[in-house]
């Protein structure tokens, strides 16, 4: 027999649709959520924004458009702009996720504070808290406030209703998971909810010029709540994270249609709010203890920063007969996989039957490759019980054979590590231009046979 197309069931939950009834949705797991849908409804009553009427779009000519993507305005935190890319650019939807308690709020309310300084107002939507409580980080920021216009808000017509008497600068929604639309009988949060909430954001954004921030919460399992749906909807996703170390937040682009997503802002959560750490290398690096084996210091980029980290590596006996314990963090696990066995082939150095850690220090996660041969002088000195000379860094990538590789950006990381006291630097051979100024004194090595002698000349 045909089904009836005209009915369907979806789960409260998480908006996934079946033909007919299911005790447990297959997709999210909640049991007895499945409820009837009625047959496909009018745009209106969907809660979906309506199509066409008086703001049908048009189809005009390219040349004829004026220029977008071009940030316009700042959030006066200059940490902050270039994660975003240089500013802020109109009609912008930026989407901020992170746990609960890494400072979201924080960060939202110290840009309101500037944007509405130096510009409009701006409005902040909170439909989690008070404005009692809203009041009190204000005040803990030393806000005054006179121009940030709260609203205590969480259905989408109510959001929306004082944008145009209030002509905001910027509009912040605090936090996405709380909001609904209405005509939709998901709960808040939903990824239905979610999706739809956004869906009207946006258009508001796109329609008014309006740069739009979301506030969206971290699930356990590290993705914003509403999984990658979100991500594909909005120009910008930033996340917020903790480094290992506890004051400081790392925020980090991982989407941006208007600038690199390779860039990290660095602050610092203190008493008064979020300050903004403007030479990261110094937190991640000064710290350093001198005379320690397997420690040393190599210079990563992050989008165009060079930034100075430490890298700890240690090799032990292993206690677990036969199954070495191998323990990375911030560093990519099947590269840190590949230093070991290349090092076991090409160095004869007997690590099967060692337990090896690896560590970058502060938190950062380390992912270009640029990083290998640090992780093996790390693990040469942990072995040999060796110190590295403090003065020492150590930069290049490694390739199967034991080869040394050439590394983008070479001369821009040894002017960093000069800055910060370095006065020796271990590189592949022919990657540093003969002409680069780098203060600093070179040892050029082809493979990593030649480090051990390198480090310790
Ligand atoms: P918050 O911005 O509320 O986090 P989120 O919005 O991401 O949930 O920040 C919460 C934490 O930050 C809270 O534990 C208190 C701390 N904090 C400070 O340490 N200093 C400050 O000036 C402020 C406002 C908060
Ligand atoms: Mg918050």
């Amino acid at each position: 027999m045909a089904r009836n197309p005209k009915t369907s069931f979806s789960c409260a939950n998480c908006g996934n649709r079946s033909p007919k009834w299911l005790g447990r949705c297959p997709a999210c797991g909640s049991w007895n959520s499945f409820r009837e849908e009625a047959p496909p409804t009018p745009a209106a009553a969907s809660g979906w924004p309506a199509l066409g009427g008086d703001n049908a779009p048009e189809a005009r000519p390219l040349s004829t458009v004026s220029g977008i993507g071009v940030a316009t305005a700042t959030t006066g935190i200059a940490e902050f702009d270039r994660v975003l890319g240089g500013g802020i650019v109109p009609g912008a939807v930026i989407l901020i996720g992170g746990d609960p308690g890494i400072g979201k709020s924080t960060l939202l309310l110290q840009a309101a504070a500037n944007i509405s300084r130096r510009e409009r107002p701006v409005l902040y939507v909170t439909g989690e808290e008070s404005p009692a409580q809203v009041k009190l980080r204000a005040a803990r920021l030393d806000i005054e406030g006179e121009h940030i216009h709260l609203l205590t808000a969480t259905a989408v017509p109510d959001i929306v209703a004082p944008i145009d008497t209030l002509r905001p600068a910027a509009m912040i929604i605090d936090s996405i998971q709380t909001m609904h639309a209405p005509g939709n009988a998901s709960p808040p949060g939903s990824l239905n909810q979610i999706r739809l909430v956004t869906a009207h954001l946006t258009r508001e954004a796109k329609t008014r010029d309006l740069p739009i921030f979301l506030i969206g919460h971290v699930t356990k399992d590290g993705a914003i709540a509403g999984p990658r749906v979100l991500e594909h909807m909005v120009d910008t996703v930033l996340y917020f994270e903790t480094g290992t170390q506890d004051p400081f937040r790392l925020l980090r682009a991982v989407k941006n249609r208007y600038g690199a997503t390779s860039e990290v802002g660095v602050f610092a959560m203190t008493g008064s709010g979020l300050q903004e750490v403007n030479n990261p290398s110094q937190i991640f690096i000064t710290e350093r203890p001198d005379s320690l084996p397997g420690s040393l210091a190599t210079a990563t980029m992050e989008g165009s920063r060079p930034i100075m980290i430490e890298i700890q590596g240690l090799v032990s006996a292993s206690v677990s007969a036969g199954i070495p314990r191998r323990t990375i963090l911030g560093i990519d696990k099947a590269r840190a996989a590949l230093m070991i066995a290349v090092m076991e082939k090409r160095l004869r150095l007997p690590l099967a039957d060692k337990d090896v850690f690896l560590n970058v220090i502060g938190g950062l996660k380390v992912a270009e490759p640029a990083i290998d041969l640090a992780m093996v002088a790390a693990l040469i000195s942990s072995h040999g019980e060796r110190p590295i000379p403090a003065a020492t860094v150590v930069i290049g990538e490694v390739g199967l054979a034991g080869e040394l590789r050439r590394i983008p950006q070479l001369a821009v990381r040894l002017r960093e590590a000069a800055k910060f006291g370095f006065r020796r630097a271990i590189i592949p051979k022919k990657n540093l231009d003969p002409d680069e100024e780098c203060n600093m004194n070179v040892a050029e090595i082809t493979t990593i046979a030649e480090l051990p002698d390198a480090l310790y000349r």
